[in-house]
């Protein structure tokens, strides 16, 4: 195909403005014995109560629209589930179900976000937010990590004056880094005093091992609550995630999710309420699997030199190497993420999924080890 056709020409610059996501293209360079510690999915199925609801739902002809902000009994659940893990009072008229964080992203962003409006995002970070940004007409303004991955939050707390929107992630997509309470709140407390608000986005909120979860919106009203089903329950193909806040942007989230969506999956609602509804044990069995993986990932590549502080959550380990480091363990067959993926600050990291088996950790720490010594 020719490179630039009339088609490449009539592209508007909005989508001219962003680029593939570079994650992607380390899927595609797995070869057949490869490992890959690139994907940002649980490796665990859905548990089954969850799929037997949407094969109940099927059955029962539950298969039409819902309403657009999803189905009511869901939106409830959601709120309940809010109430009792995040200490947050949301009414289900202000939650909005989405096909996966990933819409309410772009829905909040598009949203809240006018052109040429600064928006501060932590470089590295997951690479939607820029590109949802970008598409609004915003301007992504990097927030500096520390040498321990965390927020620099003085070097935030001065960019936050004329800023539009600051977005947070704990547990964090790509370091695994999670936020301590004060952290947060100094976060949120600055970020609504200077009139930005605050989009959290907490997908990875019960993959924490030696912390508890702190939700943004406890600490401020001028902030928005992004959640999924995705990681939570093993759902990631399921789409359904839903965003939460304010009546007024709920609304207006609302009027844009419903040119987009119409609705969330509604065979995928139903799985969704058996999953908020039904038995937490699911969610405890896999936090303790990711944490005997994070811990034998994190002692394994210590003990083969990579110095860097343990992970405290999500699935992943941002370590630091050099690009020497990491083209040679890509090229003994582990696929992981070279860090500047997730951003330019992101450089001289690579990024392990641990959401893998303990037997193909084992395995690409005795590749690792074969090209590191
Ligand atoms: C931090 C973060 N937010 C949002 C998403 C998107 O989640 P979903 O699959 O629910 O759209 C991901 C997926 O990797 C993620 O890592």
């Amino acid at each position: 195909m020719p490179t630039s056709s009339n088609q490449m020409k009539r592209i508007a610059q909005r989508a001219l403005d962003i680029e593939m996501s570079g994650i992607r293209k380390f899927f595609q360079a797995a070869k057949p014995d490869s490992i890959s510690m690139a994907l940002g999915q649980p490796d665990f199925d859905t548990p089954d109560h969850i799929k037997q609801a949407a094969i109940r739902a099927i059955n029962e002809g539950k298969t039409g629209y819902t309403f657009n902000a999803g189905l009511p009994e869901l939106r409830e659940a959601i709120s309940k589930k809010f109430k009792s893990e995040n200490g947050i009072r949301f009414h289900p008229d202000q939650v909005i179900v989405t096909a996966g964080a990933g819409e309410a992203l772009f829905i909040a962003i598009q949203a809240l976000v006018n052109p040429g409006d600064r928006v501060l995002i932590t470089d590295p970070g997951f690479v939607s937010y820029e590109a949802c940004s970008t598409l609004a007409g915003g301007v992504m303004d990097p927030l500096a990590l520390d040498q321990n991955l965390h927020i620099d939050v003085d070097a935030a707390i001065e960019k936050m004056n004329g800023a539009r929107l600051l977005i947070l992630n704990s547990p964090c997509n790509p370091t695994g880094t999670v936020e301590s309470e004060e952290t947060i709140r100094a976060l949120v407390e600055a970020a609504n005093d200077a009139g930005v608000t605050v989009l959290s986005d907490e997908v990875y909120e019960h993959f924490i091992y030696d912390a508890k979860h702190t939700s943004a919106a406890k600490f401020g009203d001028d902030v928005l609550t992004v959640n999924a089903t995705s990681k939570t329950y093993a759902m990631t193909g399921w789409r359904i995630g839903y965003i939460a806040g304010h009546p007024d942007y709920i609304q207006q989230c609302l009027k844009i999710h419903q040119y987009c969506q119409t609705c969330a999956t509604s065979i995928s609602q139903y799985a969704a309420y058996a999953a908020y509804t039904g038995d937490q044990t699911c969610v405890s069995l896999m936090r303790d699997e990711y944490k005997a993986r994070r811990d034998m990932l994190w002692s394994g590549l210590h003990d083969l030199g990579f110095d860097f502080p343990i992970p405290g959550g999500a699935f992943y380990a941002f370590v630091p190497m050099d690009n020497d480091t990491t083209q040679k363990i890509l090229d003994a067959g582990v696929i992981i993420v070279p860090g500047d993926a997730f951003g330019k600050n992101g450089s001289g990291y690579a990024r392990f999924s641990y959401a893998t088996s303990r037997a193909n950790i084992s395995a690409a720490l005795e590749r690792i080890s074969t090209v590191v010594r």
